[in-house]
């Protein structure tokens, strides 16, 4: 980047940050209604509770006040990437990302899209995908190198329900009855699930609470209290039974 772009950037941070909420509304808005197959990507829970609209753009604003020295932001990269590498997000998809978001810029900003700050977020947003696209080609890598390990999703089925103080605990077995890496305590999984009455699947994250088997996870699962029809644990506790099939990614420690 041009020291000028790089003037231009940071010297637009505080006025998208104090616009955050009117910027992440407006770029899932975007980009969820021109690609509404990544509802299936994005946890629709955490988007009513604003949880995760904030975060991305969050992210983006921080690194692009960082520009000059992104290393500085090297353990948020790591917890951004292994998030996204238990999701399977994938390199194509950072184009339709950075699309809306500069589009919401420019919305937010009120510039054209064709201007010299659109170019110039447009270099910065490009040059932090590249950072996340290759931690997350590493860890996808890793992943399917370990004994039993895999990358993306694997089906997994229930094997086995039992009834907790707090929910249930849910065991899952991969169909294909190969090896999977033995999970460690505090590492997690996503489970993705088919939503009812609709035609959208939903990831969620699990954390591990005890140290896994090489056949087999047990999961705890707890109902939440405020949510929507799209809770992954109310959806599991509800709706799931011995039998049902769920997709799943390789654990990852978070
Ligand atoms: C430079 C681009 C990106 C940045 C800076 C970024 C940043 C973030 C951050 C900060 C989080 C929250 C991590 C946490 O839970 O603590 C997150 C989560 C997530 N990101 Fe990204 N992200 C980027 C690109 C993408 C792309 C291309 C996709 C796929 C379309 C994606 C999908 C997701 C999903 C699905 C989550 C989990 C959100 C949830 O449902 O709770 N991100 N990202």
């Amino acid at each position: 980047m041009t020291p000028q772009h790089i003037e231009l950037v940071k010297n637009t941070v505080p006025v998208l940050r104090e616009n955050g909420v009117a910027l992440t509304s407006y770029f899932y808005k975007r980009m969820l209604g021109n690609n509404p197959d990544l509802k299936n990507v994005f946890n629709l829970d955490h988007q009513s509770t604003g949880r995760q609209p904030r975060a991305l753009a969050a992210a983006v604003l921080a690194y692009a006040e960082h520009i000059e020295n992104p290393s500085v932001l090297a353990k948020a990269v790591e917890h951004i990437a292994t998030k996204h590498v238990s999701l399977d997000i994938q390199p194509d998809q950072y184009s339709i990302v950075g699309e809306n978001l500069l589009h919401s810029i420019s919305e937010v900003l009120n510039v054209p899209m064709e201007s010299d700050l659109i170019a110039a977020w447009k270099e910065a947003y490009l040059q932090l995908a590249d950072i996340l696209i290759n931690a997350e080609k590493a860890k996808y890598d890793g992943l399917a190198a370990q004994t039993g390990g895999w990358a993306g999703w694997r089906e997994f089925e229930i094997a086995a329900i039992e009834t907790t103080d707090a929910g249930k605990k849910i065991t899952l077995k991969p169909t294909d009855a190969q090896a999977v890496p033995e999970g460690q305590t505090g590492q997690y999984i996503s489970v993705k699930v088919q939503v009812p009455n609709h035609n959208i699947q939903q990831p969620q994250q699990f954390t591990f609470t005890d140290a896994q088997s090489s056949s087999e996870y047990q999961i705890e699962v707890k109902p939440e209290k405020d949510h929507t029809e799209y809770s992954v644990a109310n959806i599991l506790l509800d709706n799931y039974k011995v039998g049902d099939k769920v997709q799943v990614t390789a654990p990852l420690k978070g």
